[in-house]
């Protein structure tokens, strides 16, 4: 895909999300206050699980949605899915996020029902321990890691090396174990599969390269 096509599909999901917001009530609270979580002085240190991570999340998770699906329960999932990292460390911070969520989703008035799927959404996107059960949990789950599986995954990585604070073979060779772990079926939808497979497969390779790299070129003293 080239730049021009890229930049015009980014674009058109921006509106798409902005569109999906601003016309439901309960995104709109919501989405006012996931803004206000995210500009606590204390989000200044998160180079990668930011407000634009989320943003770019929900608007994947668009693209990957048919008619049926329930957009308002996945937008909502997806601009919670990390909500805990604004005030706690990255261990466990899916449950972490469904708890502050639940909250969050109650206060704002959302139903009991809504709020219990979109907790099951959150849950779904740890990667390493959860399957998703339903297809708006396979969803949010797909969107989350489509993240590391496009031509961009080189800064992004930079910007996981900053906020973890590792040095950047630690952040290859953590990649390189967590896709091993999630090859050679890491999504769930048909769309995210022939959307973003092949460059999450390309993306392992480059990583491995870099693991590689860095092990020949480490002087040892
Ligand atoms: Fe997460
Ligand atoms: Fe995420």
């Amino acid at each position: 895909m080239s730049l021009t096509q890229l930049n015009k599909t980014f674009r058109k999901a921006e509106k798409d999300l902005k569109k999906a917001i601003t016309e439901d009530e309960l995104l709109s609270k919501l989405f006012k206050e996931v803004k206000k979580e995210y500009s606590k002085p204390s989000v200044g240190k998160l180079g990668f699980h930011n407000l634009d991570h989320v943003l770019r999340t929900a608007s994947r998770a668009l693209r990957l949605c048919k008619k049926k699906d329930d957009k308002r329960v996945i937008i909502a999932a997806c601009l919670l899915h990390d909500i805990a990292l604004t005030e706690s460390p990255y261990e466990e911070h899916e449950k972490k996020s469904a708890l502050k969520a639940v909250k969050m989703l109650k206060r704002i008035g959302f139903s009991k029902e809504e709020t219990e799927r979109i907790r099951s959404c959150i849950l779904a996107t740890d990667h390493l321990h959860a399957k998703p059960e339903a297809r708006e949990q396979a969803i949010v789950k797909d969107a989350d890691l489509m993240e590391v599986a496009d031509g961009s995954f080189l800064v992004k990585s930079m910007q996981l090396a900053k906020e973890f604070d590792y040095p950047a073979d630690v952040i290859a060779f953590n990649t390189v174990k967590l896709f091993e772990k999630l090859l050679p079926e890491p999504f769930f939808t048909k769309k995210a599969r022939k959307i973003a497979l092949k460059h999450f497969k390309n993306n392992y390779k480059e990583m491995k390269k870099a693991v590689d790299f860095y092990k020949v070129e480490k002087v040892r003293l």
